[in-house]
């Protein structure tokens, strides 16, 4: 019942790709994709990242979970030489939901147990865990913080849509107070204290995550913001700059400083009549927004992105993956789907053209930066051809990590799988039918928000979550045959 997927051939998705007019590559010659990089002073063992991806699943004080501690062992075991772990809040207020997981001296000691029994499972089913760097994503929610917004700047499109009030449905109005320069000032010392505290607990790196329209993206295109971190370039990239100066001064040499980083906004998409998704209504020149021309929003602009680039890097930035969208406003940019979660709209696009998106825009941070380790996103999408076109993206310059979200949901030990048997499993293939963005998305849970991961092919994990939510989503059945 696939709509778009059709490619039961890696001839087959090569027509479609002839077809839509795209560069999707591919080739059997995985090999490329198991050669060690270095990054900073440390070297990975191969080229294959789990992305960030939160589970929803932790406790209210912001410790780690079952759930949580499940994912990283499974995570472990499967192969991959870089886990990035989730987004992890530096303070309380910059959770994006009740559960997200919070570093702090009370909840240290869970992530200390995540890393070593991460690493240990690395062991046993990978042998060394030497070449295997563990980092963690430093967030604030910012605009999506719970239980209040805080932005950096006033969105024309994203204040509507931004709920201050669940009782009343109250949005951000005009007069909504930005977070103050004096707050901004104060939270580096969030991130730092949070950082130090990664690198107690035993991970290899941190990332200042940038991405997803979160707060740090937010003040990247805050051209609209008025003081010292919002108009031109230097200033929106201003608390980036001192918090990673910060962390370089404050961590030891050998903790690598990351970013995940948007390389294109995009503006919010809505449901239209058709179910399809349609650009909410915007005005020229678009008052914010980073990575897209100011007088077009769907064009990809890498000019500052670049800039940015090559500034961190000469901060000690050593590792960056690169992202795009806001997961909320337009999820097919960041994801590309088959089939949308509930009340979600169906992708205004060809997937694969989002895939293109992402593959083109991380070719040419790669051109400009050959040396760097770059991490890509798209690639779930690809199911069973994901590896041919991560290996062909690799072999080509366009990428030197693989970053892989969904698809390691559905099959963790996707890695050891290609190590194996040459192959994916295909009974655990991801088919992008967005059961895990419907998960993330339901709150009626006691705790204030359902845990997700991916319950067609994780049953024993999710599969009574899943049979809840349906329940509570009786009316709104997605499609069945995931
Ligand atoms: C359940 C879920 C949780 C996610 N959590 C995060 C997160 O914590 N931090 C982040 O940067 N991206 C997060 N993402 C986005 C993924 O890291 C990734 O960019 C996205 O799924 C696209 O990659 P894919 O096509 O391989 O899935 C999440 C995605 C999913 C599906
Ligand atoms: S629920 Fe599983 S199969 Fe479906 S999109 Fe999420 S990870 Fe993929």
């Amino acid at each position: 019942m696939s709509k778009f997927f059709k490619y039961k051939s890696v001839a087959e998705i090569e027509a479609e790709n002839t077809r839509l007019g795209i560069d999707l590559r591919f080739t059997d010659d995985l090999s490329p994709l198991f050669a060690p990089i270095a990054i900073g002073s440390r070297v990975a063992g191969n080229r294959w990242c789990i992305h960030p991806m939160e589970g929803c699943d932790g406790e209210l004080d912001g410790a780690p979970g079952e759930l949580t501690f499940r994912r990283y062992v499974r995570f472990g075991a499967g192969g991959s030489k870089i886990i990035w772990g989730e987004a992890c809040a530096v303070n309380m207020n910059a959770r994006a939901n009740p559960r997200q997981i919070v570093l702090n001296e009370s909840t240290k000691g869970a992530f200390a147990k995540i890393v070593t029994d991460c690493r240990a499972a690395h062991r046993d089913a990978n042998g060394s865990d030497s070449d295997l760097l563990f980092g963690l994503q430093l967030t604030h929610s910012g605009r999506y913080s719970h239980p209040r917004p805080i932005i950096a700047t006033h969105d024309p499109i994203l204040d509507p849509r931004t709920v201050v009030d669940k009782a009343t449905g109250a949005t951000v109005s005009p007069e909504y107070p930005l977070i103050s320069d004096d707050e901004l000032k104060r939270l580096v010392d969030d991130y730092i204290k949070a950082a130090k505290l990664a690198v107690e607990v035993g991970f290899d790196f941190v990332d200042v995550k940038q991405c997803h329209r979160y707060l740090l993206n937010e003040l990247l295109g805050a051209r609209n913001r008025p003081g010292l971190y919002g108009g031109s370039f230097e200033n929106r990239t201003r608390f980036a700059r001192e918090t990673i100066q910060a962390l370089r001064a404050a961590l030891p040499s050998h903790i690598v400083i990351a970013t995940r980083m948007n390389v294109y906004d995009g503006i919010p998409f809505h449901k239209s009549a058709n179910d399809d998704g349609a650009p909410d209504a915007y005005t020229l020149p678009l008052a914010n927004g980073w990575g897209m021309s100011i007088s077009d929003p769907f064009a990809v602009d890498l000019t500052e992105p670049l800039r940015w680039i090559a500034e961190m890097r000469r901060l000690g930035v050593t590792l960056v993956n690169a992202t795009m969208g806001n997961p909320y406003a337009q999820p097919h940019y960041g994801r590309p789907f088959e089939y949308p979660p509930l009340d979600g709209y169906e992708s205004p696009e060809h997937p694969l053209v989002g895939v293109d998106r992402h593959f083109k825009a991380t070719e040419a941070i790669q051109k400009a930066n050959s040396d760097l380790a770059l991490v890509g996103t798209g690639y779930s999408y690809l199911q069973e051809f994901l590896p041919q076109a991560a290996a062909a993206n690799v072999r080509d310059g366009r990428v030197s990590i693989i970053g892989v979200g969904r698809a390691t949901l559905a099959q963790p030990d996707l890695v050891r799988q290609l190590l194996d048997t040459g192959k994916l499993d295909r009974k655990r293939v991801c088919r992008t039918f967005s059961y895990c963005t419907a998960l993330m998305r339901t709150k009626q849970h006691p705790m204030g928000q359902y845990p997700t991961g991916c319950p067609p092919f994780d049953k024993e994990g999710y599969s009574d979550i899943w049979k809840e939510v349906q329940q509570l989503n009786a009316k709104k059945t997605p499609p069945a045959d995931e």
